[in-house]
């Protein structure tokens, strides 16, 4: 046996590209490669990229720069690119950075071990197909699990066509993954450990898997059924569509007790004239009316979105709209961005709002749901809630976890309490995390 080869992933993006590297790192042992999180030792650097906004696809060729001196240090040293630019630009970046070695699209990462051979043998490759074959079928099946949380991606794609997104084009259509996979996949992740499971999709409550007995299953019918696995203690998923947000799952973030109360539910805008010319295909009323239904049934849901500020065409009235939906909704957490013009949408075509106009709008909206967000935290101290420790804290004999509503929580607890879900009470609130103490 040869030592074994380092290699090092940098991941971008959402949290897809998170478990993707995960799986790449996987599919790659079997090969020889551990993984590092030293790049300066690696054999191999993935860059694993995101392509929503043009700063997000930027960094990937600064960053491509900064791994010269690196290659002069080791001629070995093989570099490649994934995800979403990799789709997006692939062609075009193998011409301009002589460096990359390999480029490699998010529904091909299956080929890698293959792809890698050819590199090994000094040829470049390329592989942005979007195949028939079903990329989690060639994967190992048997996930590594390190921590007691875990993403599972249950659906990818989307059919949606946002009048400013390009996942649609850097992912491709929407499917979902047959349920027995899934749930394969998640009794095999706990019975390695894992208390909490993130089931992700570009559009995860679009989910419609094949069902095990011939019907096709919604994303609630999946959450029931991973709600029977004894030792999984709590269920999350991210990212969800208001038009899909079923009465089924409504329902069960009512019933399902683990099922977490915390929900990100983009809205994007207030104002329904950009909403449509965003193509969102619902208005800021709909969206208000689901949170409503939704807080019948769970009263202490926390809610997080995303808004894109500046989209062309947007006034000041458009956006005083936004800043009214926010207050009305009071997020837990939300995630607000100036508008990028993405090559290939249709939004593209469209004259941007000036830089400075959108620059001082998102100054205002981020001021506002940081406010919201402190009241949150702050609202926090003297509760009592459940916390997922998940690893060592700073100082010696803490633990940090999450509560129920995704935030942070550190507390003096024994080494015991790693991976075990307890009760503690918050007694203090910082805008990032919570101090707690054991009950
Ligand atoms: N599927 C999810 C979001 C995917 S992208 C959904 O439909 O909500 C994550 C976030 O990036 C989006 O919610 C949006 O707020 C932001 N985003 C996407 N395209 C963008 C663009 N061109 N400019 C600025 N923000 C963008
Ligand atoms: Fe992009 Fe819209 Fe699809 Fe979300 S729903 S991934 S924002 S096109
Ligand atoms: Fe980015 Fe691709 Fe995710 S564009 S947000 S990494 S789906």
């Amino acid at each position: 046996m040869s030592a074994p080869k380092k290699l090092h992933i940098k991941t971008y993006g959402c949290q897809m590209n998170v478990y993707d590297s995960e799986r790449m790192a996987e599919a790659m042992g079997p090969e020889g490669y551990e993984v590092t999180d030293r790049p300066e030792e690696a054999d191999l650097i993935l860059l694993n990229t995101c392509h929503i906004r043009e700063k997000a696809a930027e960094k990937v060729y600064s960053d491509l720069g900064r791994l010269r001196p690196l290659r002069e240090a080791n001629p070995n040293l093989k570099i490649g690119v994934a995800g979403c630019v990799a789709q997006a630009e692939g062609a075009e970046i193998m011409a301009r950075q002589p460096l990359v070695d390999l480029i490699v699209g998010p529904q091909t990462y299956h080929r890698l071990p293959a792809m890698m051979r050819k590199v090994d043998a000094g040829e470049k490759a390329l592989d942005t197909e979007m195949p028939e074959e079903d990329k989690f079928d060639l994967l190992p099946k048997l996930r590594s699990a390190a921590r007691p949380t875990a993403f599972l991606t249950v659906q990818e794609g989307c059919d949606k066509f946002c009048a400013f997104c390009v996942v649609p084009y850097t992912r491709g259509a929407e499917v979902s993954r047959p349920v027995e996979r899934l749930l394969g996949e998640a009794r095999d992740l706990v019975a390695r450990g894992v208390r909490e499971i993130t089931l992700l999709g570009q559009n995860v409550n679009g989910y419609h898997g094949a069902g095990p007995d011939g019907r096709t299953w919604s994303l609630a019918d999946l959450i029931w059924a991973l709600d029977g696995i004894e030792g999984l203690a709590r269920i999350r998923f991210t990212t969800s569509h208001p038009n899909d947000m079923s009465d089924d799952l409504i329902a069960a973030h009512g019933r399902c007790a683990k099922l977490m109360p915390y929900l990100h539910l983009p809205v994007q805008s207030g104002s329904d004239r950009i909403l449509k010319a965003m193509n969102r295909k619902h208005t800021a009323a709909e969206y208000l009316a689901i949170l409503e239904r939704l807080r019948a049934v769970r009263p202490d849901l926390a809610m997080s979105g995303d808004f894109i500020v500046g989209f062309p065409g947007e006034t000041e009235a458009d956006f005083e709209a936004t800043m009214d939906l926010v207050r009305q909704v009071h997020y837990a957490a939300a995630y607000s961005f100036r508008y990028s013009a993405r090559p290939g949408t249709p939004a593209a075509e469209k004259e941007d709002v000036p830089q400075d106009i959108a620059v001082e709008r998102l100054h205002r909206l981020q001021t506002l749901i940081t406010q919201q967000q402190h009241e949150t935290q702050n609202a926090m101290v003297g509760r009592e809630t459940e916390v997922l420790f998940e690893k060592a804290g700073r100082n010696p004999g803490q633990l940090i976890g999450k509560s129920e509503y995704l935030q942070a929580v550190h507390a003096d607890a024994p080494d015991t309490l790693l991976g075990q879900v307890a009760r503690v009470r918050i007694v203090e609130a910082k805008t990032n995390s919570l101090a707690g103490v054991l009950i």
